[in-house]
């Protein structure tokens, strides 16, 4: 996650990444209030896309942890866990990504999540992840976005092995049209591969982990230079840590197409490893 970080790590492995979509089992319950500013009985209709904008900060925060219950865990990750939630007054069902602070600031990795919430926050696309409401507590930091019920691309890949051309066109079509938004929007996002694409209950694709995704690029002639992505889907540019800017996301979507049509990466070591250095 982010763009500054000095430390090489794994951020998730193929298994960890695996979502569970059966039906929820058990309310595991709510966690500690910290910087909630309206009372629980305060009117559902707050639950408004313009609650987006509130920030970790928390005085601007509307929204709370204790607005959710959690129902389980549908994706793990290097910072922290990806939950099925359900909003208290409204019974909506939304995914909570839930980053561990004190990993963020141990990986110096504060610059990169607040980039990650920006660009979900900012960006509207029907193929990327939209924030829809974000705020934090001592120990987290939390994403609310909607849940995508289909499972990620991978799980699609591993369940069918690989997928006809008709199916991988229309998936490349969608991810092309995300990828090209973003580097419109001056954004690199870095770490095309199965896992961080989620298929929704109408078959479309949504882009989301927006953790390596570097902006301002425009300001930079669409360049830039940090050592990141996940070993199997990286550029060779990166690889020669040279400067580099949109391309790297066509090279990885090339071998995400190749792994559609194929089964299999043609890279494939046996140990994914996502990084930043
Ligand atoms: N909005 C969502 N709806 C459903 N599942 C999600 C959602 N966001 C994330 N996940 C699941 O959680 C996993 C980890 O989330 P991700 O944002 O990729 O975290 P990380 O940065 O740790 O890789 C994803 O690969 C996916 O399986
Ligand atoms: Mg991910």
């Amino acid at each position: 996650m982010g763009n500054q970080c000095n430390t090489c790590q794994t951020k998730v492995t193929r298994d960890e990444g695996k979502a569970n979509y059966n039906a929820p089992k058990k309310n595991e319950g709510k966690m500690n209030k910290q910087n909630k500013t309206t009372s629980r009985s305060t009117n559902a209709s707050r639950m408004s896309r313009s609650d987006a904008s509130s920030s970790y900060g928390g005085s601007q925060s509307t929204v709370s942890m204790d607005d959710f219950r959690k129902i389980k865990v549908v994706g793990r990750g290097a910072y922290g866990k990806v939950y099925l939630v359900q909003h208290n007054y409204t019974d909506k069902i939304f995914a909570m990504k839930a980053v561990k602070k004190e990993l963020v600031i141990k990986t110096d990795q504060l610059e990169g999540i607040k980039y990650e919430k920006e660009i979900m926050e900012k960006f509207s696309h029907p193929f990327i992840m939209k924030l829809q409401f974000s705020f934090q507590d001592e120990a987290h930091l939390y994403l609310i976005m909607e849940f995508i019920n289909g499972g990620e691309l991978f799980y699609h890949l591993k369940k069918d092995k690989k997928f006809d051309e008709e199916r991988a066109k229309f998936y490349a079509a969608e991810l092309v049209l995300a990828l090209e938004y973003l580097h419109k929007e001056g954004v690199v996002y870095r770490d095309v591969k199965p896992e961080n694409i989620l298929i929704d209950s109408e078959g479309h694709v949504r882009l989301t982990d927006f953790g390596l995704s570097k902006g301002g690029l425009e300001g930079s002639g669409g360049h830039t230079e940090s050592f990141c992505g996940t070993t199997e889907y990286l550029a060779p540019e990166i690889i020669n840590s040279k400067t580099y800017g949109y391309s790297v996301d066509w090279y990885s979507l090339g071998l995400v197409i190749y792994e559609m049509l194929c089964g299999h990466n043609p890279f494939k070591t046996g140990q994914k490893m996502s990084f930043m250095e």
